[in-house]
């Protein structure tokens, strides 16, 4: 986040020079978009392969605005450097995908079936919208209104601080529900004495999932004080807003978040879209080179790390939530098993479901019986 009271203590004449050039287009984009405040919300993005030889960011009085050099971008997380342990690798390897399933994704709509799930999904649509309003995203720059879950073209694309503003801001609470989720079912198990048949460890897999998604995100922008004041309020508010709905209702919550993962792979549909394009100066050049915890996570392949394909691995977890969410809600909750890790014997084939490629995700009929 960039806090624009310029500060007294900007380093050289050098460094002057490079927060207007930095600045200034986003001041006058704030003013053309008719908003003082979006300009706010705007992040520094990290630039760690076009700035080679950068020691130091701008300085922002106490706080730096990180235009981050290579070096540092490897120290974004460092690890805690312990006389025994060499290495913490992921508790939760990620099952990998072949990029014939990455590409197979495509944004897709559940059509609500009962009032419970259009009221879901109205409450989505409402919050895209407060979303787009906050961070001064105008028409211009939004798809086509009448298909907003399928339509990726705008007229203008929204530039990499705005992609890094959305996504930082949208996954820090996307991790969310998979971990109240996991956590209510858990407790149930233990204070009823009842099994749970597999569903926990497949909403806390999504939620540690998630939070892989933001910090990949975080070693290429970096959140300033408004933002964190809003992820924190963002997270007091919907975690406890989660809490409850899943007390009153796991089908409607998992439905919910069905609709919720619809917007993401729509969101990252268009980000793959407009790199595709070439919109987006950095993201664009095929020799970007994604982070090394990006790399390790998804074990991506040499020769296939550029930010397109980050955000095919991405997107493709994003379709997998959705399915997921949106099958579950379609489940008894108390006593189905879990299909998704269930073992099916000969029908395995035909009844064992593939979350990612279907947006609607699998009535009940088809994976119990
Ligand atoms: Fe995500
Ligand atoms: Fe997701």
């Amino acid at each position: 986040m960039i806090s624009f009271e310029a500060s007294k203590k900007i380093c050289s004449p050098k460094q002057v020079a490079q927060l207007s050039r930095t600045v200034s287009p986003l001041l006058s984009q704030a003013r053309a978009s008719g908003f003082g405040y979006p300009a706010i919300l705007r992040l520094a993005t990290v630039d760690h392969q076009s700035w080679p030889s950068q020691q130091s960011a701008l300085c922002f009085g106490r706080h730096n605005f990180s235009t981050t050099s290579a070096s540092r971008l490897q120290d974004v997380f460092p690890a805690k450097d312990t006389p025994f342990i060499r290495r913490t690798p992921p508790a939760w390897a990620h099952p990998g995908y072949t990029e014939e399933e990455m590409l197979a994704v495509t944004p897709g709509h559940r059509r609500p079936k009962t009032v419970s799930d259009w009221v879901a999904w109205k409450l989505i649509r409402f919050a895209r919208w407060a979303m787009d309003l906050v961070t001064g995203i105008g028409p211009e720059q939004q798809v086509d209104m009448k298909n907003p879950t399928t339509a990726v073209a705008a007229e203008k694309p929204l530039t990499e601080a705005q992609w890094l503003v959305r996504i930082i801001f949208l996954e820090s609470i996307a991790g969310v529900p998979g971990m109240v989720g996991g956590m209510l079912r858990h407790l149930h198990s233990l204070r009823r004495l009842k099994r749970d048949n597999g569903w926990i460890e497949t909403l806390l897999e999504e939620s540690y999932n998630e939070r892989m998604h933001l910090l990949v995100a975080l070693t290429l922008g970096k959140p300033g004080l408004l933002m964190k004041t809003m992820i924190l309020g963002a997270q007091g508010v919907y975690f406890n807003a989660m809490f409850l709905s899943y007390l009153v209702s796991p089908k409607i919550t998992h439905r919910f978040v069905g609709y919720l993962e619809e917007e993401a792979v729509h969101t990252y549909t268009r980000l793959l879209h407009e790199i595709e394009n070439g919109d987006l100066p950095k993201w664009s050049n095929p020799n970007f080179k994604v982070p090394d915890i990006a790399v390790t996570y998804w074990r991506m392949p040499e020769g296939k790390r550029t930010m397109r394909d980050l955000i095919l691995y991405i997107r493709a977890d994003e379709a997998v939530h959705r399915g997921v969410n949106h099958t579950l809600s379609n489940l008894k909750q108390k006593e189905d098993p879990n299909p998704f890790v269930s073992v099916y014997g000969d029908s395995e084939k035909q009844h064992k479901p593939k979350a990612a490629l279907k947006p609607e995700g699998y009535e009940r009929e088809e994976v119990i019986g």
